[in-house]
């Protein structure tokens, strides 16, 4: 029997229910926050990604599902929504459109990571991007609509932030960085060895226990910060405050992808163990220019819905679905099944959801389907109730029985309403 890849999901009925409600409560939110949705391709150049994530990352060295196309064109699963959305604004001029321009995305993506509880190789993002406003206001703003979304769905979540600087103190932080890893190299992993030299950053969020462990002594971005950043994190403050946000500045996040500048942000939850970040993204003010487009400042966010659905799961915020239909209409012989057809019609347009025989079975199998998917009331149709233009309504629940007009639909509605 063929078998799902490794790292994927399926998702199944009774549970994509939730999936559906879920993700209509962080659209209802995203609404409230005037986000329009963009949707893109699965896959993009990988050039793309190598550009826009960047070589040093570990989404872009290890985790890139890429393959040459027939045309022999190197072509990339997207990894991560953002750099899609960048290609997407340049090339349709949405650039040099009205600004700010707030756009959100469903998506899924892929990395070949090693999967485990709440990371897969596919995997599925809500995330936002909005361009076009540099001022720490729009960070705010984006947090919110964040914090907003976590709260609608009642999860409790905490918020980290944190400041990695711009091309004017990166560069002097960053030589801050190679001396203190330096000293150390010989017990590097060979990836961080090679980006000692390229992006010493990237070293931060190494997942091996030997660059982990050197990494929590190393100099912290915050402490290297322009007087520009410095202020910029500091206005953030003061209107995360006054929405009444609740953040802790944590030097640690530096994020693992390498377009961010200024800004960065995670929010933690408690709900899904070990791998906590539930969602994270932050400012990225030079990759439309560095994808070809014109300066324009961009701020975002991405949240992994598969752990957002175990952190719903595991603090028992998930609420009940009613999908059992309203009634089934159980017949027998032909005229009777083509009469419930027609009838099952009518009740949808009373917003019913109404179904009927369509296998040919025994009355008594057919009853126990109706048992079996929670149908709220059933009516028999033979011969004799076609004849007569009457039949039994019967409610599941009490078993209690009244006699109905088979023609007429909205008194049979009234019925199982009152
Ligand atoms: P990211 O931190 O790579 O950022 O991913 C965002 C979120 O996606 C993570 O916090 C996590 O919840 C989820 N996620 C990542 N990898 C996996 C995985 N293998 N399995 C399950 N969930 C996963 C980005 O992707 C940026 N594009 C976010 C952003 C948007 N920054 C600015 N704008």
């Amino acid at each position: 029997m063929i078998q799902k890849q490794r790292g994927t999901i399926d998702i199944l009925p009774g549970e994509s229910e939730v999936w559906q409600w879920m993700e209509n409560k962080i659209k209802e939110t995203a609404a409230l926050y005037g986000y329009s949705e963009i949707r893109l391709p699965t896959f993009e150049s990988s050039e793309l990604y190598k550009r826009g994530v960047g070589e040093t990352s570990d989404v872009v060295q290890k985790e890139m599902y890429s393959f040459e196309d027939n045309d022999r064109r190197s072509i990339t699963l997207r990894p991560e929504g953002t750099a899609g959305v960048v290609r997407s604004v340049i090339e349709n001029g949405l650039a040099s459109g009205a600004m700010p321009l707030p756009l959100y995305y469903l998506i899924s993506c892929f990395r070949y990571e090693k999967p485990e509880a709440g990371r897969s190789r596919e995997f599925y993002q809500f995330g936002v991007e909005q361009f076009g406003a540099e001022n720490p206001a729009a960070d705010a703003n984006v947090i919110s609509l964040g914090y907003d979304i976590f709260k609608n769905l009642g999860l409790d979540v905490s918020l980290e932030i944190n400041s990695i600087g711009c091309r004017h103190c990166r560069p002097i932080y960053h030589k801050a960085l190679h001396d203190y890893f330096e000293s150390c190299k010989d017990d590097l992993c060979e990836t961080c060895l090679d980006r000692l030299d390229k992006n010493p950053l990237r070293i931060l969020d190494c997942k091996s226990p030997v660059c982990s462990e050197y990494a929590k002594n190393a100099p912290k971005t915050i402490d290297y910060l322009c007087p520009d950043c410095k202020k910029h994190l500091d206005e953030l403050k003061v209107y995360l405050d006054r929405a009444g946000i609740k953040y802790n500045v944590n030097p640690k996040i530096v994020r693992g992808l390498d377009y961010y500048q200024r800004t960065v942000f995670e929010f933690i939850s408690e709900d899904i163990g070990s791998k906590s970040t539930i969602c994270g993204g932050g400012r990225y003010d030079g990759l439309v220019e560095e994808l070809g487009g014109p300066r324009l400042p961009g701020i975002g966010f991405a949240m992994g819905l598969t752990r957002v659905m175990l952190a719903l799961k595991s603090a028992n915020k998930i609420p009940e679905f009613d999908t059992a239909p309203a009634l089934y209409i159980a017949s027998m012989g032909d005229s009777a099944r083509l009469k419930s057809f027609e009838m099952s019609l009518a009740f949808k347009k009373h917003g019913l959801n109404v179904t009927f025989d369509q296998v040919g079975r025994s009355l008594k199998a057919q009853m126990k389907y109706a048992d079996k998917t929670g149908a709220k009331f059933s009516l028999v149709l033979g011969d004799s109730e076609l004849e007569a233009g009457k039949a039994t309504l019967k409610n599941m629940a009490n078993g209690e029985t009244v006699e109905v007009d088979i023609n007429d639909i909205s008194d049979i509605v009234d019925k199982m309403q009152n």
